[in-house]
């Protein structure tokens, strides 16, 4: 397919394949082995929201196949500030690069950018609505630490209302036969539309506000961020934050272990950090393979 704009345009077969050549690409992203699949290959990045992990993992990605990148990272630095619209600077863009990788505040802009451009577009998150490549990137993790991606019990906690990471993952792993808890403050919940699709594949899934309704059976505990920047209203944002700490109390006994897409504020204790339990620092480093998968693929250029 041309672009990877949603989890759901994607089967389990296409996922497990992806999962595979990023297996293949991990001494590479280690730099074990070198590579110049890409030379001569541009992305562009188009980061109209902050990000760290991916669009530097994105980057290296690139760079560790051989390929290079242009674009920017906040778009204060480009020609929207002027009063340049998406579609203008994404096809202008398209010109100038073979991919292109786009993060922005409006649900839905990774597909529009599509349906502009030529070239292959990928969702690096758009608003509360998906991140694909993360999704991709914690399949890995739980792979490579778990050994498997089904007969898993995974608990999503934190806020399930805006984080596009949960709403992508959450479909992926209703696709593996997966059963979940959703954890989080009322407000935060799971939007019921999702929580509907689910309950048409099969998976079993239950909500609740408390952690220790469901630690003991847990084997994954995906834990994210309560973020500030989606709520319309702070003083709600205050209410909330910092409803749930994770730390070694909690863990001790189970055979959880704590993943996160990061940043974290206050979410997970640091005393979790280098312990068998918390794997959030790995789970990040696997944004290069499966990224390196992710364009090489896109790119027609597998080795
Ligand atoms: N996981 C993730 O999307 O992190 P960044 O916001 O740093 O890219």
């Amino acid at each position: 397919q041309k672009d990877i704009i949603s989890i759901r345009d994607f089967s389990k077969e296409d996922i497990e394949y992806i999962l595979d050549v990023a297996e293949k690409m991990e001494p590479v992203a280690r730099s074990k082995k070198r590579s110049n699949v890409l030379s001569g290959n541009i992305l562009g990045m188009l980061f109209y929201e902050p990000s760290t992990r991916t669009r530097l993992s994105f980057e290296t990605a690139m760079k560790r196949l051989g390929g290079s990148t242009i674009g920017f990272a906040e778009a204060n630095v480009s020609s929207a500030t002027k009063g340049e619209n998406l579609a203008d600077t994404a096809k202008i863009i398209s010109e100038y690069a073979d991919a292109i990788v786009i993060r922005h505040n409006m649900e839905g802009a990774a597909r529009f950018v599509a349906d502009v451009v030529d070239v292959p577009v990928i969702n690096a998150g758009d608003g509360a609505g998906q991140h694909p490549t993360q999704t991709l990137l914690d399949l890995y993790t739980m792979k490579r630490v778990l050994g498997r991606t089904e007969n898993l019990h995974v608990s999503l906690i934190g806020d399930l209302k805006y984080g596009r990471t949960v709403h992508s993952l959450a479909y992926a792993l209703a696709m593996f036969g997966v059963d979940m808890s959703f954890v989080s403050p009322t407000e935060l919940r799971m939007p019921q539309s999702i929580v509907h699709d689910l309950s048409k594949t099969g998976v079993s899934v239950e909500e609740t506000e408390s952690i220790h309704d469901v630690i003991d059976k847990t084997d994954v505990l995906y834990v994210t961020r309560i973020q500030k920047e989606r709520f319309p209203d702070p003083e709600e944002y205050s209410k909330i934050k910092g409803a749930y700490m994770i730390d070694l109390k909690l863990l001790k006994g189970t055979n959880a272990i704590v993943m996160h897409p990061l940043p974290r504020i206050s979410e997970i204790a640091p005393e979790v950090d280098n312990t068998a339990y918390g794997r959030y620092f790995e789970q990040a480093f696997y944004g290069v393979p499966v990224r390196m998968a992710i364009l090489s693929l896109l790119m027609d250029k597998i080795e």
